[in-house]
């Protein structure tokens, strides 16, 4: 029993020895130190715990043998417990404070000669390694989800587009016809209302992009600006018309008239590619990288968030199937608008334009023009009539000289 008492007293003076080396983590080596001295020395607070400890005490000192053995089984403890220690993964910074806190614990625990026991656990004493698991697990994972979430995010929204340069359609014939097939859609399905296009935003849409800050839109605004004349005579001076007809749709969620085939096309679709260069050049990238494909949307699925809630997640394609041959009517490319897609309508239903081009369309004469175009125009006029009454005395002349009585003189005669 002595020789017990000598080898605890032994090992718990090795214990406090360190903790008093290691600053860092006295406060909780110093309690530990106490907490075994108590536990050995029987406090009767701890009444349960003795006997627990009491019986290995009595283990250990059945022989000398037994002690050796008992040392080396807790010297094995030690040597698995720092090689555990090894395996451990690399920590961040922050961590590293309470992980030597945790493995000075564990070492000191191991001197002891309950070390392989459960009865630090019972004293309230849990795994120090436990603990800093179970934290990195709530704290850090945690905290780099959401920072992950957040950049995600981040990601999401500068990549949506909220600007576009478009066509618009001003022609309240194929305003008419669209609104025309909008109705008989909704008598086919009601629910398709909310994913109707509102006929006065009507328009093809040549680019969408983001403009983050006033400096960007201001750029985009001046880009435009300069496009007028590249796109002038991008048109040579013709008026571009582009004749819509017929339905197609985008996997089953937007429904668009189609531009009927023909050189329109391949113009329009070069004015496209002179926008997205000319708004590239300066920085501006465009919001969308699929291939330019003109189109009319009438109704998209997105507007209508609720439908897909309801179940309607594709269009039904049996519903257009009477507009394949439909007729919409011509609109003539004269303008081109950079766009808001947030800021709100303007009064005739369109949308907030930041900037508008117009092309093809010439200036209206000046008074001064007109006034020396119709004097021309007058002087022309009055000249010819001279040339031909002086042609038409030449020849009566000539008859006369012919016919007329013998005397008779070659003098033009009088208009009175
Ligand atoms: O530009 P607009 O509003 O007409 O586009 C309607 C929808 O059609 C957009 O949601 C767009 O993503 C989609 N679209 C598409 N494939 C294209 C062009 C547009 O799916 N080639």
């Amino acid at each position: 029993m002595i020789r017990c008492h000598a080898l605890l007293v032994g090992a718990v003076a090795r214990a406090a020895r360190r903790c008093t080396a290691d600053l860092q983590c006295a406060p909780v080596k110093l309690k530990l130190c106490v907490r075994a001295q108590r536990h050995c020395c029987g406090s009767p607070l701890h009444a349960v715990d003795q006997t627990h400890t009491m019986e290995e005490i009595n283990n250990n000192s059945v022989s000398t043998r037994q002690e050796q053995s008992t040392t080396q089984q807790m010297n094995t403890t030690k040597v698995k417990k720092v090689k555990k220690a090894k395996k451990e993964p690399k920590r961040v910074a922050g961590q590293k404070k309470k992980q030597k806190e945790a493995e000075s614990t564990s070492s000191l625990m191991a001197e002891l000669p309950f070390s392989s026991t459960e009865v630090w656990k019972e004293l309230g004493f849990s795994s120090a390694d436990s603990s800093v698991k179970k934290k990195r697990k709530r704290g850090d994972g945690a905290r780099v989800e959401s920072e992950e979430d957040g950049e995600k995010k981040k990601k999401k929204e500068t990549a949506r587009p909220n600007y576009f340069v478009s066509v618009p359609i001003t022609n309240p014939e194929i305003k008419q016809a669209v609104q025309g097939v909008q109705k008989l859609l909704l008598e086919k399905d009601c629910r398709l209302s909310r994913a109707l296009i509102p006929v006065d935003t009507l328009h093809i849409t040549l680019l969408v992009t983001h403009l983050s800050t006033q400096e960007q839109l201001d750029l985009a605004v001046s880009t435009l600006s300069e496009l007028e004349s590249p796109l002038n005579a991008l048109l040579g001076g013709h008026r571009l018309l582009l004749p819509f007809a017929g339905v197609a749709h985008f996997k089953q969620e937007v429904a668009f008239v189609q531009i009927a085939a023909g050189e329109h096309l391949s113009t329009l679709t070069l004015m496209a590619e002179s926008i997205r260069k000319a708004f590239e050049e300066r920085g501006i990238a465009s919001g969308d990288d699929k291939a330019f494909k003109p189109h009319l949307t009438f109704l998209k699925l997105s507007r209508a968030p609720k439908l897909r809630r309801q179940g309607v997640k594709k269009l039904d394609l049996a519903l257009f199937s009477e507009f394949e041959g439909r007729v919409f009517g011509d609109e003539c490319v004269c303008r081109v608008d950079l766009c808001s897609m947030l800021k709100k309508k303007s009064a005739d239903g369109y949308y907030h334009c930041e900037k508008s081009v117009s092309f093809g369309v010439k200036k209206a004469p000046e008074d001064e023009e007109l006034v020396s175009l119709s004097k021309r125009l007058v002087e022309d006029a009055v000249l010819r009539a001279v040339q031909q009454y002086m042609e038409e005395t030449q020849q009566n002349g000539s008859m006369l000289k012919d016919k007329g009585p013998p005397g008779a003189t070659g003098k033009l005669p009088s208009t009175k």
